[in-house]
């Protein structure tokens, strides 16, 4: 059954028939060519496929198109700003916390959603935030350094 939605991706607003039980990650990165929204797991394990729900990160693998009616939608494409990268995504290049890149966009809009949120964290908390991620090259310290190097720089400003 097709049902026809409306929401906004990276501030564009998008009108289309979705399958109902099409997933939000099938629409953007399938139909709507935002391939930055990754499939890792396919079942809200990795966090590869994490997008902004409203400002809030969500895995777009176990989240149905349907429900993102009237919702803004922000991909790793809506990041960096007039072709600026954001603070966060500058720290991660900072600390060399990219190898293959493939868990990078959902850490990123995940710490980028810290940042917005405009309070502190502690190292214990920063693990917990990002444990929903999993990456396969790091060994997660680069990872941890840049988004504390980002969320410090989130404060001072
Ligand atoms: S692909 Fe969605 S959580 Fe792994
Ligand atoms: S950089 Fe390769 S999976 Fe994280």
């Amino acid at each position: 059954m097709l049902k026809k939605i409306s929401f906004t991706v990276n501030g564009q607003a998008v009108n289309l028939d979705v399958d109902v039980r099409e997933s939000l990650l099938e629409v953007l990165r399938h139909r709507l060519g935002y391939t930055g929204v990754k499939k890792g797991c396919g079942a809200g394990e990795c966090g590869a496929c994490t997008v902004l729900i409203d400002g809030t990160p969500v895995d777009s693998c176990i989240y149905l198109a349907v429900w993102a009616e009237g919702k803004n939608i922000v991909t790793i494409e809506g990041i960096a700003k007039n072709g600026e990268l954001s603070r966060v995504q500058k720290a991660f290049v900072e600390e060399g916390a990219v190898q293959c890149g493939f868990c990078t966009p959902g850490y990123i809009l995940t710490a980028t959603a810290m940042a917005d949120s405009g309070r502190k964290y502690t190292r214990e908390e920063i693990k917990r935030e990002l444990s929903g991620h999993l990456c396969r090259c790091t060994g997660y310290q680069n990872i941890i350094k840049a988004v504390e190097k980002a969320l410090a720089e989130a404060e001072n400003n």
